[in-house]
């Protein structure tokens, strides 16, 4: 990677070295800047015009760095969605793949839109952990999405293949889901992935909201196959597909709706402000054996998991007969201990199945695309569901962004805006 790639405005600020001679009067004579980033010293600095003190110098120079870095993005290309004669900055991963701290912003190539596509000039879009493992180079990336991260967002339609046949028009405000590419300010989507924002919510709440909330809307009802007054259990009850899935079991009339978490201040925002019936502490309780107890021995009917190897024993012990258990990651491992008694599978008949959303066809999401339409956003209008946000911040803060969702401390969406 070259300088260009290091000097990411937002994420790699520039050092700058000053050594100014000035003479009597404290005009400057001569000076040298020594920068960490060679395309910086292309950029005329205007002399002095009067006494500079250290402190003005330094000002100075952020003033311009900040008016030219969006200017200066490096050409290093990460897209491969049609490209045009313009341009537009996208964040790109230094090497391919990498921690939080290889990310940052260049310019690619815009898209443009095809058939039934259109393009999105991006005001907002929402971080999803699957983030943390693409960018780790973890993660199996379907063939069709662009190399560019994201895949959720919100903004407002710049162009459009076929305006009569989608439902939408030029200058519509939308929201929707991709299969990457929402970390950039222009991404090109199916129609059939879009919906029209309500006024009701900003755009920085839709931006959260496809991801996840299709995430929990499949596994309740396309995978576990949950039908009102059963119970349910949604593991990592605070994050934002649980919180998503906590509200619409609570909607669709779950007779009980249990959750973990590792901390007893997310229990605590579980039950009071989601409105689960109890939730449990999975490093300090035993929370089947506590679950077992909630439901006099019964067990539950739906267990929506995001842990794998380490809670496969507790959910087998947690699910009540006949119970469908929804495997949607593997937080804590793939490979069971040898040990494993898997009795209960057969003695509770017990239904598994895994599922992912990124790599299933535009059909089936556009299937889900609808149920969120037809059945969530109403109750988003209402006020019945909410869109957790737990922080808002500037699109070229996407390193300290990223370092925040590896901190699992968050009880909802990180959402990055674009200004325009
Ligand atoms: N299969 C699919 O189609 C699909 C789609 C979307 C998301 N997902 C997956 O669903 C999960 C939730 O996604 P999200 O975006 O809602 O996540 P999120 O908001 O970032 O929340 C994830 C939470 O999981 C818990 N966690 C993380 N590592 C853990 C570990 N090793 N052991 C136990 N708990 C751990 C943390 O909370 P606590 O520490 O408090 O428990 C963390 O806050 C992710 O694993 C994601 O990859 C799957």
């Amino acid at each position: 990677m070259s300088n260009a790639g290091e000097a990411q405005a937002g994420i790699l600020r520039p050092m700058f070295w000053a050594h100014v001679v000035t003479d009597d009067a404290g005009f400057s004579k001569s000076w040298t800047i020594v920068t960490r980033c060679k395309l910086y010293i292309q950029y005329e600095v205007k002399p002095f015009p009067k006494r500079v003190h250290f402190l003005d110098f330094f000002y100075d120079l952020d003033r311009i760095y900040s008016s030219i870095a969006r200017g200066i993005r490096s050409r290093i290309s990460g897209s491969d969605q049609n490209p045009t004669s313009t341009s537009e900055t996208q964040t790109n991963i230094k090497d391919g793949k990498g921690p939080a701290t290889s990310l940052f912003i260049n310019e690619i190539e815009r898209p443009t839109p095809t058939a039934a596509q259109a393009l999105i000039r991006v005001k907002a879009f929402g971080l999803n952990r699957m983030d943390l493992l693409q960018r780790e180079g973890k993660y199996p990336v379907p063939p069709q999405a662009p190399k560019t991260l994201g895949v959720e967002f919100s903004g407002i339609i710049e162009e459009l293949a076929s305006e009569s046949e989608s439902g939408f028009k030029k200058g519509d405000a939308v929201f929707g889901l991709a299969y990457g590419g929402a970390y950039a300010e222009y991404i090109v989507v199916s129609t059939h992935m879009l919906v029209h924002k309500p006024d009701e919510l900003s755009f920085e709440e839709c931006a959260g909201i496809p991801e996840t909330w299709i995430t929990a809307l499949q596994a309740m009802y396309m995978v576990a196959d949950y039908k009102p007054g059963q119970s349910i259990l949604w593991h990592a009850g605070a994050s934002n597909v649980s919180i998503a899935g906590i509200q619409l079991s609570k909607a669709d009339s779950a007779s009980k709706i249990f959750a973990t978490t590792r901390s007893d201040e997310k229990n605590k925002f579980v039950v009071e402000k989601l409105g689960a019936t109890a939730a449990f502490n999975s490093e300090t309780q035993d929370w089947a054996g506590e679950l077992l107890k909630a439901t006099d021995g019964n067990g539950v009917d739906v267990i929506v998991d995001f842990m794998g190897a380490g809670f496969f024993a507790s959910n087998l012990k947690a699910a009540a007969k006949d119970a469908h258990i929804v495997t949607l990651a593997t937080l804590t491992g793939m490979k069971l201990p040898a040990e494993t008694d898997i009795g209960a599978f057969l003695f509770k008949r017990v239904r598994m199945e895994g599922s992912t959303l990124r790599a299933r066809d535009e059909k089936y999401q556009g299937k889900l695309r609808d149920q969120l339409v037809e059945h969530a956003l109403p109750k988003f209008k209402d006020g019945t569901f909410k869109a957790y946000v737990e922080k808002v911040m500037d699109w070229e803060k996407i390193v300290e962004a990223h370092q925040l969702m590896e901190s699992n401390k968050t009880k909802g969406k990180i959402i990055m805006t674009i200004n325009w």
